[in-house]
């Protein structure tokens, strides 16, 4: 039995969701590594490279949000309802955690009292005055949110696999691009 018709995500969709992703996870990585290293011009350097792509990724989410707005998603493919609740839930807070995560870091810097430029090229405004108590509850914002958005991470992808591999249906091929829906077995 074949698959039914399905539609596919839009590529500007498809772009922003693999582009965000790469960049959330390099910048964990990068931000993990940079505290760990030792006082100098380079650790300077990291840091300034780490808020200048996380500003540029909370950019790129505003404009994925926006366009998210302005189009309509694919329609649902047939899946049981739970399942369909359950999928926009965790859509919805990971898109919060990943407008989350640049902000916190934004607020972070900006409670430290430290200077802020995107790639040195642009000044870039404080969203708070310089503020110790705040500094430090945005901090442990920064980190721990970027745990809990690993974690739920780990779930959504292993839930677009299974539908993949498991209910053989079409929800991972209309995201990514190139892969071609599983083959026709599906119940
Ligand atoms: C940092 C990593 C990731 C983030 C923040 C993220 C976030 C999101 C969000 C917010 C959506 C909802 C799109 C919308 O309704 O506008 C989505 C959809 C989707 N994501 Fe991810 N994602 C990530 C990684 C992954 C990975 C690793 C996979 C697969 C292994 C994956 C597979 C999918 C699929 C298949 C959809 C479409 C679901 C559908 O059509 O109902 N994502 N993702
Ligand atoms: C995609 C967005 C971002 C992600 C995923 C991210 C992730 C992380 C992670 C995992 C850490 C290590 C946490 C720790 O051990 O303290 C970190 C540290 C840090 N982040 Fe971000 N970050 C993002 C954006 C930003 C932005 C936009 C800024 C500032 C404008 C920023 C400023 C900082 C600073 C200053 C630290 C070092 C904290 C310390 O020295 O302990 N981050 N980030």
């Amino acid at each position: 039995m074949s698959l039914p018709p399905f539609e596919r995500w839009n590529r500007i969709a498809q772009a922003l969701h693999w582009l965000i992703a790469l960049l959330i996870v390099g910048m964990g990585v990068l931000g993990l590594t940079m505290t760990q290293m030792d006082p100098s011009m380079a650790k300077l350097k990291v840091y300034a490279l780490h808020k200048s792509i996380g500003l540029t990724v909370l950019a790129l989410v505003a404009a994925r949000l926006l366009w998210r707005l302005a189009h309509r998603a694919p329609p649902p493919l047939a899946m049981p309802r739970w399942q369909r609740r359950s999928a926009q839930a965790m859509h919805a807070v990971l898109y919060l955690l990943i407008a989350a995560m640049p902000l916190s870091g934004w607020l972070y810097n900006s409670t430290a009292n430290f200077p802020l430029q995107w790639f040195g090229w642009l000044q870039v405004p404080s969203l708070w005055h310089a503020d110790p108590q705040l500094k430090h509850y945005a901090h442990t914002f920064h980190e721990t949110a970027f745990w809990l958005l690993m974690a739920l991470v780990a779930l959504h992808a292993a839930a677009a696999l299974k539908h993949h591999f498991v209910d053989r249906d079409a929800t991972l091929a209309r995201m990514l691009p190139g892969l071609p829906p599983p083959a026709g077995d599906a119940p």
